[in-house]
């Protein structure tokens, strides 16, 4: 498995990119499912959280090219053109059809928290200081959009592997380490 594989608009999924997928058990929505080491990496990062009394869940993970292309359509049809192409990716372009991509939600005060209301969550400094020790970074980051091609998204992580300090110390997009490594 290539975990460290450069999806984006100009780098599509490969044909013969194989997973192997396992339901996450998510408190936010059955049946979602994670590429199945980086499901034991969340579950640690997840722990961890517990003990500083934060409640993290998946709350978007393994997605169908279909279901992709149902989510950038609809969002298009709300929004418009230039505004869901820097939300949402087309089909065979989204990090979430890899297995490899997820959307965290925060528990909080009985309700899950999501997407853009999670930013100025403690829970999500968090999460952001010290995903890359379970091998997640942060995949669209503030000031990166004409890098990533993506608006700041604090809720999106990316699973790299041992790739992710060194992307997160350098303040690095996956763009840019291909770029320059
Ligand atoms: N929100 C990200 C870009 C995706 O749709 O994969
Ligand atoms: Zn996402």
């Amino acid at each position: 498995m290539n975990y460290k594989i450069l999806v984006n608009r100009e780098n599509k999924i490969p044909g013969n990119f194989k997973i192997n997928l396992v339901d996450v058990n998510s408190k936010y929505k059955k049946g979602i499912l994670l590429e199945e080491k980086v499901y034991q990496q969340f579950k640690k990062m997840q722990k961890d959280a517990k003990t500083q009394n934060f409640e993290i869940e998946v709350e978007s993970g393994y997605r169908t090219h279909s279901y992709q292309e149902k989510l950038y359509k609809d969002l298009i049809d709300k929004k418009g053109i230039d505004y869901a192409k820097k939300y949402i990716a087309p089909p065979f372009t989204s990090e979430h059809e890899t297995g490899l991509a997820l959307d965290f939600c925060i528990y909080d005060n009985g309700k899950y928290i999501i997407e853009h209301d999670t930013k100025h969550l403690e829970a999500t400094k968090w999460i952001i200081n010290n995903c890359d020790k379970y091998g997640f970074i942060l995949r669209y980051p503030l000031n990166k959009e004409g890098i990533t091609g993506y608006n700041h998204e604090p809720w999106h992580l990316r699973y790299v592997g041992d790739l992710a300090p060194l992307l997160n110390k350098n303040n690095l997009t996956l763009e840019e380490y291909y770029d320059n490594f």
